[in-house]
C-alpha cells in the first residue's frame, strides 16, 4: 500500500513572482455559471449560523453570493430566496398593480402587506391608465374614495427596452420615483423604482443577474429536492447546492443526475475531496464541484469518523480532475485567513466557501452573546447536535429519531461588525496575494502553480511572532 503525503493551507506558501501591476488593479470576479459572474470569489456557508437572506444580500451586494441553508422549511427558504431576488431590480418583471376600480382602503392594504409605496394603477386589460403613491393618499380620510380619483393620471414612462440612463435622466428631470415601463399598446410590462437605482448606484460590484437581481443560491439534499426544487425555481434562484458531508455517494451522484434531466438551472455537488469524486459528479452532471471533508472550523468529521483529506491537497487533486469537464471548484471549509483565499485558488478553485469568516459578522443568523464583556455570535457545525436537533441530521446520514452522532461542534465566534467592511480585508488580502504573484486575473492564479511546502519553523516564522500584540489587526488573530 502507498501512503500519499497530503497538505493543508498552513503547510505551503505561495512563491512571489513579478508583478507589472498594482494589486488594487487585479481583477477578482469570476464567471461560475454561464448566467453567474460573482465579483468576488465568495460564497456564504450553507449554514443555519452563517447564511439567511441578510447574508445573502449584503454577500450579494459586495459581489458575492449566499447559499441560503435548509435547516428550514422549503417554503420558508424560497421565501427568502425571493426576499434576496426582489431585494434589488433594474426593470421589476411583475410590479404589484392595483386597478383604478379599486379604494384607497385597498391601496392601504397592499401597501401595508407588501411593503411598497406606490403602484402602477392598470384596467383589465393591462393598460397603464395611472399611479398611486403612499403621498397621494397621506391625508385622505375616506378609504371607500374611487383610485380613479387620487391616482395621478399623466405618468412619465419608459417604452419599450430602457436603458439605465434613460430613466435616471427621467427621475432626474421630473423628481419623480417610480417609471412604469410600458409597451407601445401602453400596457405595463414593467417598473423601474429610484430606490433600486440608488442601490445600484451605492453597490456598483453587485453580483447581479441580467435582470438586475442579486445572485443568490440554495442547499438542498438528495432526500429533500423534490419538494424543494419547484419552491425555489419559482422563487428565482440562481444556483442550488448539494449539501451533503459525502458527495462521493450514490444518494449525492443520482440527485445530481435526475436535478440535472429535471431543471435547467446550475448545480453544484459535493463534498468530495478525490480526483475519482469529483469525477462521478462532473459526469453525473454537476456545474461546479464543492471540496472539503473536514477542513472546517467546526468539523468533527475527521476525528469522528477518521476520514478526509487536508484542504489543500483536496482542492489541488479536485482541481485538476475537474478542469478535464471544465466545471469550477469550490474550496469549503478550513480558511482562516485571506492568504488562505489566495493558496486555495491558486490551487485550483475558482471561488471559496467561508462559514467561520463570515459567521461573526452583523448579518449572520447566529445569536449575539456577550462573553466576558466582550461580544460574541453564535457559530455551530451543521452537524453539531444543536443543529441535528433542529433536521440537519441527513447531511450526516443519519435518519430522524437516530441517536445523534455529531460531525461537528457548537461555539462562539468574535462579533465582527458589517460585512462591507470586513469583505473589503479579504478581497484586498487577495489582491495583494495576486500582486505577489504577478497575476492580474483569478484565471492566472489557478494557472501560477508556484508553491512551496513549509515546516512548522516556517508556518512560525509567518505568523506574528515574539511580540505581545497590542492592537488587534482587522484580518488577523491567533486562535
Ligand atoms: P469554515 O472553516 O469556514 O467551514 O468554518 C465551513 C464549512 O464546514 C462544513 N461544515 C461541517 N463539516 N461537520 C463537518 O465535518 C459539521 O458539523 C459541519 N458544518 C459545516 C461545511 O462544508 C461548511 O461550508
Amino acid at each position: 500500500m502507498e501512503i500519499f503525503d497530503a497538505l493543508s493551507y498552513d503547510d505551503v506558501l505561495l512563491v512571489p513572482g513579478y508583478a507589472d501591476f498594482l494589486p488594487s488593479e487585479a481583477d477578482i470576479s469570476v464567471q461560475l455559471f454561464e448566467n453567474v459572474r460573482l465579483n468576488a470569489p465568495v460564497l456564504s456557508a450553507a449554514m443555519d449560523t452563517v447564511t439567511e437572506e441578510n447574508m445573502a444580500i449584503a454577500l450579494a451586494l459586495n459581489g458575492g453570493a449566499g447559499v441560503i441553508h435548509r435547516n428550514l422549511t422549503p417554503e420558508v427558504q424560497a421565501k427568502q430566496i425571493f426576499a434576496v431576488k426582489r431585494f434589488l431590480n433594474w426593470v421589476i418583471d411583475n410590479p404589484i398593480t392595483v386597478s383604478d376600480k379599486m379604494t384607497v382602503g385597498d391601496v392601504r392594504r397592499i401597501i401595508q402587506k407588501e411593503g411598497v409605496s406606490g403602484l402602477p394603477v392598470v384596467q383589465d386589460d393591462g393598460t397603464l391608465v395611472g399611479i398611486i403613491t403612499h403621498r397621494d393618499i397621506m391625508f385622505c380620510n375616506d378609504n371607500s374614495e374611487k383610485v380613479v380619483d387620487r391616482m395621478t393620471k399623466n405618468v412619465i414612462v419608459e417604452e419599450g427596452d430602457p436603458s439605465p440612463e434613460s430613466a435616471v435622466e427621467k427621475f432626474h428631470q421630473y423628481k419623480i420615483e417610480k417609471l412604469p415601463v410600458v409597451d407601445n399598446g401602453r400596457r405595463l410590462t414593467g417598473l423601474i423604482t429610484v430606490k433600486d437605482m440608488e442601490k445600484h448606484q451605492s453597490y456598483p460590484n453587485a453580483a447581479t443577474d441580467k435582470k438586475g437581481r442579486l445572485i443568490v443560491g440554495a442547499a438542498i439534499s438528495p432526500m429533500d429536492w423534490q419538494k424543494r426544487m419547484p419552491l425555489l425555481t419559482e422563487a428565482g434562484v440562481d444556483f442550488v447546492a448539494l449539501d451533503a458531508a459525502h458527495g462521493d455517494s450514490r444518494n449525492v451522484i443520482e440527485a445530481v443526475a435526475a436535478i440535472k434531466k429535471r431543471y435547467d438551472i446550475p448545480v453544484i455537488g459535493g463534498n468530495v475531496v478525490t480526483a475519482e469524486g469529483t469525477r462521478r459528479l462532473c459526469e453525473a452532471g454537476a456545474d461546479a464541484v464543492k471540496v472539503g471533508v473536514g477542513p472546517g472550523s467546526i468539523c468533527t468529521t475527521r476525528i469522528v469518523a477518521g476520514s478526509g483529506m487536508p484542504q489543500f491537497t483536496a482542492v489541488l487533486v479536485c482541481a485538476e480532475e475537474a478542469k478535464k469537464y471544465n466545471v469550477p471548484i469550490i474550496a469549503d471549509g478550513g480558511i482562516k485567513f485571506s492568504g488562505d483565499i489566495v493558496k486555495a485558488i491558486g490551487a485550483g478553485a475558482s471561488c471559496v466557501m467561508l462559514g467561520n469568516l463570515l459567521a461573526g459578522l452583523k448579518e449572520s443568523p447566529g445569536k449575539e452573546v456577550i462573553y466576558e464583556g466582550r461580544m460574541f455570535k453564535q457559530y455551530r457545525g451543521m452537524g453539531s447536535i444543536g443543529a441535528i436537533n433542529e433536521g440537519a441530521g441527513d447531511r450526516y446520514q443519519m435518519k430522524e429519531g437516530d441517536q445523534p452522532v455529531p460531525e461537528g461542534i457548537e461555539g462562539n465566534v468574535p462579533y465582527k461588525g458589517e460585512l462591507k467592511d470586513f469583505l473589503v480585508q479579504l478581497t484586498t488580502g487577495l489582491k495583494k496575494g495576486m500582486g505577489y504573484c504577478g497575476c492580474r486575473t483569478l484565471d492566472l492564479l489557478k494557472n501560477y502553480r508556484r508553491f512551496v511546502k513549509i515546516s512548522g519553523a516556517g508556518l512560525q516564522e509567518s505568523h506574528a511572532h515574539d511580540v505581545l500584540i497590542t492592537q488587534e489587526a482587522p484580518n488577523y488573530s491567533r486562535r
